[in-house]
């Protein structure tokens, strides 16, 4: 065990009884809501976001049933399925759905399934993974990402859609959905992947020959730059590739990326700014991007030779205890655990340097995953 895995169990075990005090409060403030980022201390229903269809609706019910899987309080279950249901309202009314669909019903309904055997549960996330599936350009080889007129698009997020796909493909014994998801994966290291581990945000490719026309900056800083969740995305999207499929491609890629922003993280104190390419002034942190890249780190560790997995381990400690010690807030009478979470480098002010419910999430399952107590909803 590495120095840092091995100091922070008592860290660890006292952020588990605090995480246990303050959604307790937030739940019971938050019984009918959506929760995405709070306005004045406090979460609103859906209305800083595109609504029903929002990317991170699912984040809120993925919180609950990990604290419910590693507690069994009922509550935090019945807050999880509400949410659940209110989102039979995007799966029926479908347009405004998008690539994001994986990270919408993994957290709710596949998680539900597993945890409950729930059978409605498993019908939203097999009518969710074919939605998934029908975004797939065979020529392109590439999920499309997002909607409106861009056959050619595709994103490093989407990483973390596909194991939706591959859980269908076992749910169900075929093989369709990993093809597909395996697929999308091998045209993300060609496309988003660069040779020194950082990754473009988007690539816009020719939808009938799959060649690359251009890659915007996307939610970073510009073109070429490397927007830090980008990064923590591809870093924890190609290790749960490798989990679920067992090629090693997926793994080796997982590592270049993790060596690149383990390097970033400790030139700047192991905090999260936003771009690790942009202009010193101003500093803008995300500290969501520290809570998803602390995940795949431990994710790679899991998977690490005996020899090599001090290396991801403590560098998730060092990210992630700096991070709650910097940006954490423990008041009960206020909604969001991590503040500083930021959407784009060029955001607006209420989505930047702000608690944001993804943040939360990837902070809890980081902290299960340390107690041994967290369950696979990827
Ligand atoms: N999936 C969108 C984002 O990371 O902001």
């Amino acid at each position: 065990m590495g120095t840092e895995l091995a100091s922070v169990r008592d860290w660890v075990g006292g952020i588990f009884e605090k995480l246990k005090i303050k959604l307790a409060a937030e739940c019971a403030r938050n019984q009918h809501t959506i929760p995405y980022i709070p306005e004045n201390g406090r979460y609103t229903d859906l209305e800083k976001s595109d609504g029903i269809f929002w990317w991170t609706n699912g984040f809120w019910p993925g919180m609950l049933w990990q604290m419910y899987n590693a507690t069994k309080d009922e509550l935090y279950r019945k807050t999880a399925e509400a949410v659940e249901i209110r989102l039979d309202a995007a799966l029926e009314s479908f347009e405004g759905l998008h690539h994001d669909v994986g990270f919408m019903w993994l957290h709710t309904s596949v998680a539900n399934y597993r945890l409950t055997g729930n059978k409605d549960s498993r019908r939203r996330a097999l009518h969710a993974a074919n939605i998934l599936a029908g975004r797939y350009n065979p020529a392109g080889k590439y999920i499309i990402a997002w909607n409106g007129d861009r056959p050619g698009w595709i994103i490093i997020d989407c990483l973390m859609n596909i194991p939706l796909l591959y859980w269908a493909t076992r749910e169900i014994n075929d093989p369709r959905f990993q093809m597909i998801g395996m697929e999308h994966a091998y045209t993300a290291i060609d496309r988003l992947l660069r040779p020194d581990g950082s990754c473009n945000h988007i690539a816009i490719l020719s939808p009938q020959t799959g060649d690359c026309l251009e890659t915007p900056g996307g939610q970073g800083f510009a073109s070429g730059s490397s927007w830090s969740r980008g990064q923590s995305w591809a870093l924890y999207g190609f290790a749960l590739s490798y989990r679920h499929t067992g090629e090693r491609k997926f793994l080796d890629a997982a590592k270049r990326i993790a060596h690149y922003v383990i390097a970033n993280f400790a030139q700047n104190d192991w905090l999260p700014l936003v771009d690790f390419r942009s202009p010193p002034e101003p500093v803008i942190y995300d500290s969501t991007a520290a809570m998803i890249s602390a995940c795949g780190l431990l994710e790679i560790a899991g998977h690490a030779g005996e020899f090599e997995k001090n290396l991801y381990g403590d560098a998730a400690v060092k990210i992630l205890t700096t991070a709650e010690k910097t940006f954490a807030d423990w008041n009960t009478e206020t909604d969001g655990i991590i503040g500083k979470g930021t959407a784009a480098y060029h955001g607006k002010p209420h989505d930047t340097e702000v608690p944001i419910i993804y943040g939360d999430y990837f902070f809890t399952e980081a902290v299960l995953r340390l107690l041994e107590k967290e369950f696979l909803i990827w």
